[in-house]
């Protein structure tokens, strides 16, 4: 009954963000956690806490839990395939077909347990995920989730326009109502997953179905996610389509669902202007880079250096599958790398993120979406990994910088060796 225990002492060679130009390593610390809760870490054992049962991982790596802040369930099954197009046709031609699928349940019971045990075996203890607009299918993905034991919210998927017969809504009405049938039935259900609501971008959903989820997010106050600014057609259509708006950002902002009170993931944020990102910035808007699914789609390179150095919320997504891989440890080292042809090949006025500023995206930037997570800091939630480097041999001395920063690039979710989320062991 291991699972159930949630007070421990974890000893080994500790790694954590306390700001996200700061990483703390501690050699042979402490990391201890009570009913679920980081009391510290520490390079001796408060004299307190001495009695708490240890586990000895000395010589290993102990990092938080990572946070997926973007990733889309139904096409894990296409994962690394089909990735010459832009997102539009993309769209169109690979992704909505498979997503149709999951209409049936057996089909989609197959492919979310492929989708949930790797998740489950990699370095995400938090995630936030799009399912299909099916309901069976997305309450049956919150399940599995929540066997994981992951610490999810995941959306039911609306769209009732420019989407094809095979994966379209009804009408507006049919798809709010829905939808709030499917929050009354998921919002206190699990133990791990949440609902959240989920309008899949702009050019597929009416304004009335906007105004229709607004009023549906103000009833049962759940958090919100969406898709802004990826790729110039789909800039440009939004702009065709609400014509009213200043920009993409706007057309959210004017039915209420762009922050504020409405806690809101925003996924890509590559071409916001200065007036969307001041606009996201004042409504404490989260962004959710996702440098992988930004490369494959052709989309390009969001200016994360402007949004770390403005304080914006931030952190990492995978975008499965315009992303191939899972990991968010090769989200961060993606981001790091497409930061610097960014400023090589656009603009040397926004210098390349850091490893230390990666790493941070990844565990604490994106883990505050869900309180107090992704560090070791007092209070913290403890979601912690135990990293097995010894795939990954080495001949010399290394710091703990240095080996956590080898594992991010050579390793990744392949070398987690035990996960806690909230003090339980997952593994
Ligand atoms: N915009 C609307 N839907 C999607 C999607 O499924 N993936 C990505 N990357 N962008 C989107
Ligand atoms: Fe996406």
């Amino acid at each position: 009954m291991e699972g159930f225990i949630t007070t421990r002492i974890l000893k080994g060679d500790i790694c954590y963000s306390t700001d996200k130009q700061t990483l703390k390593t501690v050699p042979d610390g402490y990391l201890v956690c009570e009913n679920g809760l980081v009391k510290g870490v520490f390079e001796q054992i408060p004299k307190q806490y001495q009695k708490l049962p240890m586990e000895d991982y000395s010589g290993k790596l102990i990092i938080p839990g990572l946070t997926d802040l973007h990733v889309h369930a139904p096409q894990y099954s296409f994962r690394g395939m089909k990735m010459d197009l832009e997102l539009l046709d993309w769209l169109n031609t690979n992704t909505f077909p498979e997503e149709s699928k999951y209409q049936d349940l057996e089909y989609a019971k197959r492919a979310y347990e492929i989708f949930v045990n790797d998740l489950r075996r990699g370095g995400t203890t938090r995630a936030s995920i799009f399912a299909t607009l099916h309901v069976p299918a997305t309450k049956l993905l919150m399940e599995l989730v929540d066997d994981a034991g992951i610490e999810a919210y995941v959306g039911k998927v609306n769209m009732d326009r420019n989407s094809p017969d095979y994966l379209c809504e009804a009408n507006a009405l049919a798809a709010s109502m829905e939808t709030a049938q499917w929050l009354v039935e998921t919002q206190d259900a699990y133990e791990h997953v949440k609902p959240i609501i989920t309008p899949r971008f702009i050019p597929t959903c009416s304004d009335e179905l906007m105004s229709m989820l607004a009023r549906v997010q103000k009833e049962f106050q759940v958090p919100v996610q969406s898709h802004l600014s990826e790729n110039a057609g789909e800039i440009a259509w939004v702009r065709e389509l609400v014509p009213e708006s200043r920009f993409y950002g706007d057309a959210y902002d004017g039915i209420g669902l762009f922050g504020g009170e409405v806690p809101t993931i925003m996924a890509h944020c590559v071409h916001s202007t200065l007036e969307e990102m001041k606009l996201m910035k004042e409504r404490g808007v989260y962004i959710a880079h996702c440098p992988q699914s930004n490369e494959n789609l052709t989309s390009g390179v969001a200016p994360v250096r402007l949004y770390l150095d403005e304080d914006m919320k931030i952190g990492l997504g995978s975008d499965v599958a315009g992303g191939a891989n899972l990991s968010i440890f090769r989200a961060m080292t993606d981001a790091i790398q497409v930061s610097k042809l960014r400023y090589r090949l656009l603009s040397e006025q926004l210098k390349p993120i850091t490893m230390e500023e990666a790493f941070f995206m990844g565990t604490k930037g994106g883990g505050s979406f869900f309180g107090k997570v992704g560090s070791f800091e007092e209070g913290y939630e403890c979601d912690a990994l135990v990293l097995d480097e010894s795939r990954i041999p080495h001949p010399q001395e290394l710091g703990l910088k240095d080996r956590l920063e080898r594992f991010l690039y050579l390793s990744g979710d392949d070398g987690v060796f035990h996960k806690f989320i909230k003090g339980h062991k997952i593994f």
